[in-house]
């Protein structure tokens, strides 16, 4: 008869306490051996039969390989590897690219699956508090799949069923220092189902020169720089206002000068124009020509901004009951009032009328000038409320380099930090690298605006056709 061994067996009581003469205790029921060897056997059995849906390539290779040996012998085997070998070098010399994709990519994301995350998965998950306890047994998130692009390992995961994704989101930093790498992101794909991505290098490590001008600019989709992932960043200017917000050199003037540059073929042929108000004298005032009009100090950028407001109204009656969008064309251009450094006309000029007559244009402007055609364009350095009343008038914002970890909020709505929108952390050395929300994603989103210098805005407003040449090719193409 069997009976289970001695470790397994409950141990009495011996010594009751006087007040507790019965004792109630879980009886403890021993798994039978033969069980325990079936449950093993049904998870090999498992493992068995979805390997050749896992990995495809490497369960064919494998099987065809024995298959080789097995019926023509070890020769034929080294022969067959060799020409495959030979095939494969000829393919990476031939088609890097797509040799990479096919081959590269899949190799480095089995390894890195294997050796990075299968491998720290647990101690990682453990010690960031994203494992789950239930009856004393541990729950953990599973790795579903890991794939490789260029820059980033994508790690898609299976939550533990009555988790959220929100969890994993307040965990970018943990995640990203375990896994060792700059960053974390999370993207919810569904039920249970969210994608973590570790970018392996930095990919907007170097400036990017000033982007090509777009032979037909699209106002609500300007380029203007380039995504973490390599894909242009579009902004949208037409239907929305932008404020740009980074700290002093954090590059607030390549996202200005990227989105008129971007504009330049529509401005050249009046269906949009560009109000300027450069108060540091600095960064508009030099490509001035370009511009339908320029104010640099107190009392002319307050009259420029009246004069906005006027015009804004007159389009606007002339509109009513007639027109619900705005097309731009030559007679009703879609007007961009560009403004840098808005708290000096907000904030810190000292006549107490001026401040106020701005705010209350910028306020109009930006209530009320979507629709038809109206966009209000502002850089600012200091994204709190006493600086800046207004920030939530502008749907669109974009956060530099910022100087506290709390002005990330401030700046890109509640929860972007904890989503991984470190713009505090962006290092000084890499001017014009923000975070954004991209429409239709709650997830902040790191890109690099491209870097216009002087010569690029001389040739912008010289007009100069090589600078529109390239794109035109490109917009043909
Ligand atoms: N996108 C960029 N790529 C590379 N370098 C850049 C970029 N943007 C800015 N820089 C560099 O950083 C310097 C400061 O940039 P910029 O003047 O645009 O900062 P800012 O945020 O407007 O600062 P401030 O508030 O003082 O005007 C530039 O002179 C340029 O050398
Ligand atoms: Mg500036």
């Amino acid at each position: 008869m069997w009976s289970p061994p001695p470790a397994s067996q409950q141990v009495s009581v011996t010594t009751p306490v006087p007040a507790q003469s019965f004792r109630f205790a879980t009886p403890v029921l021993p798994t039978p051996a033969a069980l325990i060897a079936a449950r093993w056997l049904f998870r090999l059995l498992t493992l068995v039969v979805k390997l050749p849906f896992r990995f495809p390539l490497a369960c064919a290779s494998l099987t065809a390989s024995v298959l080789v040996w097995h019926v023509f012998g070890w020769v034929a085997l080294a022969v067959v590897w060799s020409l495959v070998d030979v095939g494969l070098l000829v393919w990476w010399r031939r088609r890097p690219s797509t040799f990479r994709r096919w081959v590269g990519l899949r190799v480095l994301a089995t390894w890195r699956w294997w050796w990075v995350y299968a491998r720290q998965w647990q101690p990682v998950l453990v010690v960031a508090g994203l494992a789950e306890t239930y009856a004393e047994r541990h729950y953990l998130p599973r790795i579903r799949k890991v794939t490789c692009s260029e820059w980033a390992d994508r790690v898609r995961v299976r939550l533990v069923a009555g988790t959220a994704p929100v969890d994993f989101e307040n965990r970018v930093t943990e995640l990203a220092h375990g896994f060792g790498a700059a960053s974390c992101r999370v993207t919810v794909l569904g039920p249970r189902d969210v994608v973590l991505e570790f970018p392996r290098h930095d990919t907007l490590a170097e400036p990017i020169a000033a982007l090509d001008v777009p032979a037909v600019p699209d106002l609500g989709a300007l380029p203007v720089g380039l995504q973490e992932d390599g894909t242009p960043w579009r902004l949208r200017l037409h239907g929305t206002h932008v404020l740009v917000v980074g700290v002093t050199g954090a590059g607030k003037g390549s996202v200005i000068w990227s989105a008129i540059r971007a504009m330049l073929p529509a401005m050249q042929a009046g269906t949009a124009q560009v109000r300027a108000i450069d108060p540091k004298r600095m960064e508009l005032s030099y490509g001035r020509r370009l511009f339908a009009s320029y104010a640099d100090d107190g009392e002319s950028a307050v009259a420029l901004l009246e004069q906005a407001v006027a015009d804004m109204r007159g389009r606007a009656e002339r509109y009513a009951g007639r027109q619900r969008a705005h097309v731009p064309t030559v007679d009703d251009p879609f007007v961009v009032v560009v403004l840098d450094e808005v708290a000096f006309l907000t904030a810190y000029h000292p006549d107490r009328d001026v401040r106020r007559r701005a705010e209350n244009a910028i306020a109009t402007l930006t209530s009320q000038g979507r629709s038809v055609g109206f966009c209000v364009l502002a850089a600012l350095q200091d994204p709190r409320k006493e600086v800046m009343n207004l920030r939530n008038l502008f749907p669109d914002k974009i956060a530099l380099r910022l100087d506290e970890a709390s002005q990330v909020d401030m700046v890109l709505g509640e929860g972007a930090r904890e989503r991984g929108a470190n713009a505090h952390l962006i290092d000084p050395d890499l001017p014009g690298v923000a975070f954004v929300r991209v429409e239709g994603s709650p997830i902040p989103v790191r890109v690099r605006a491209a870097y216009v210098c002087d010569d690029d805005i001389d040739a912008m407003a010289a007009g100069d056709s090589s600078t529109v040449k390239a794109s035109v090719m490109e917009g043909a193409a």
